[in-house]
């Protein structure tokens, strides 16, 4: 039987709830800790303050028994062998990510350190961020032999983010000292030795697939490189996509029958090779721009993430000229709209591309009625109700006598709409579609006036 180890996870958002329910469900011992004190009572409550799914069952299964929620660091720095640093990294004005949580939190660490302690960064840092926290371990008195300082990446996406982790493609493990890469491996031996995919109640994976992944040793910079550099090209993928999706409405080509045909290719592959309205969320926009800072700083010629960076706003443009394009005015226009989370299956709507279409489409004199199965409460705290705004009960509601229906975020129910109804609850039947969720032909059947990304329409 693999051993228990006892770990903290300091940050309780998408990252640190998902590893510490996940690491309990992996047989150890979590105490998760937040300075909040009103999310560790919530928490403790078994609210899991956000939409993900497994979350909750995991929560249920675990609080209070293998993950305890607290504020006091201290406490459980003493109690635990790995505390895994996972607070939020966000991007400060010049485009770096801010890494003053993280320093005081080793900080914290530093001051209750009474035996050998292993840090993890678990958030996504710059390259160099491992030997601040050494020094600021050091700085605050701990001698260089209690503790080591490791850089374990997290790859899981929101929306799958408990899948993801029990079942990831790799595991990365940037460790200079053997010890400390002996303790991680022993953390994840339960996934490592595929022990964990043999138990009847674990979470299924995102693709079903249940093969014990490899866990690969490296060295704490290329760790922390494998991360930013990742996030980068995943967003390198959907930019490049996207401008061969203007290519195909240019040609008339099917963007779909491109990215198979290229996804064919092993080397290329066909994940995130689907076009949209621009890549969003709290990763890539974020991550892509810090990686392009680090890069600056050492003197490096990555120019190449501007234009990433530079495609992906465009797109979201592209997409209000196509709406332009089939209402040919926009002052005054009944807009029906799909979807405000950055993508599907989440309540999160940090750089959303569908809020920010939202608001544009506002500027331009529209009125919009607004349906998304689980981010609608949040969209109102950045973007109140008002006279243009209305947020409304499901997608039939939002379509209701609007001059056109704009589908803007990919969740699934979304793409299982009865056209028939949608048709009949429109004024006018045109849908514009920012997720290629529908058969162009299927659409037409339907009586439907269909603009998507990258595809030819099929009136
Ligand atoms: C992303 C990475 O996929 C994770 O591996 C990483 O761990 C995470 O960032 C992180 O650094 O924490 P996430 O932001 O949750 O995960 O979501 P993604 O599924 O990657 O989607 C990001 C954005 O790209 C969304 O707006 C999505 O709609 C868009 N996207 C994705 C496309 O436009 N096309 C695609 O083919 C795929």
């Amino acid at each position: 039987m693999p051993k228990q180890t006892q770990i903290a996870v300091v940050g309780s958002g998408y990252v640190g709830l998902v590893a510490a329910v996940c690491f309990a469900e992996m047989g150890h011992n979590v105490i998760c800790v937040d300075n909040d004190e009103r999310k560790v009572s919530a928490l403790q409550g078994g609210d899991t303050l956000i939409h993900e799914i497994y979350l909750p069952e995991l929560l249920q299964r675990y609080r209070n028994t293998k993950v305890r929620f607290m504020t006091d660091l201290a406490e459980a720095t003493r109690e635990c062998e790995a505390i895994f640093i996972a607070v939020g990294t966000p991007q400060s004005e010049t485009g770096d990510a801010d890494l003053s949580y993280v320093e005081a939190v080793a900080c914290e660490i530093a001051r209750s350190i009474t035996s050998y302690k292993v840090i993890v960064e678990k958030s996504t840092v710059p390259v160099y961020t491992n030997e601040w926290i050494r020094r600021a371990i050091e700085r605050n008195g701990v001698a260089r032999d209690m503790f080591d300082v490791v850089s374990n990446p997290e790859f899981l996406r929101e929306g799958t983010a408990v899948s993801d982790f029990l079942h990831p493609d790799r595991i990365v493990v940037g460790a200079d000292s053997d010890r400390a890469a002996a303790v991680l491996r022993e953390i994840y031996a339960p996934l490592t030795s595929g022990e964990y995919y043999t138990k009847e109640d674990a979470i299924p994976g995102p693709c079903g697939v249940n093969a014990a992944p490899p866990l690969l040793n490296t060295s704490t910079k290329s760790a922390e490189i494998i991360k930013h550099a990742s996030n980068a090209f995943l967003a390198v993928k959907i930019s490049f996509i996207n401008a061969v999706s203007n290519l195909c409405e240019a040609t008339d080509a099917n963007v779909e029958q491109v990215a198979i045909g290229m996804g064919l290719d092993a080397r290329i592959g066909p994940r995130f090779l689907r076009p949209g309205i621009g890549y969003g969320g709290s990763c890539f926009p974020k991550d892509v721009a810090a990686f392009r800072s680090v890069a600056d700083q050492l003197g490096v010629d990555f120019s190449l993430l501007s234009e990433v960076e530079k495609i992906n706003g465009q797109q979201k443009k592209r997409f209000l000229n196509k709406v332009r394009t089939a209402l040919w005015t926009l002052r005054g226009k009944k807009l029906g709209v799909l979807g405000l989370s950055f993508k599907g299956e989440t309540d999160d709507i940090r750089e959303s591309p569908a809020i920010e279409l939202v608001e544009m489409l506002l500027a331009e004199g529209c009125s919009v009625k607004a349906f998304d199965p689980a981010a609608m409460e949040r969209t109102a705290e950045r973007l109140p109700a008002g006279p243009n705004l209305e947020y409304v009960e499901s997608s039939y509601a939002a379509a209701d006598d609007a001059d056109a229906l704009l589908i803007l975020t990919d969740w699934a129910e979304f793409a299982k709409l009865d056209l028939k109804r949608l048709n009949t609850a429109l004024r006018y039947p045109i849908v514009i579609d920012g997720r290629n969720l529908y058969d162009p032909h299927a659409m037409v059947e339907h009586g439907m006036t269909y603009i998507s990304v990258g595809r030819p329409t099929a009136n």
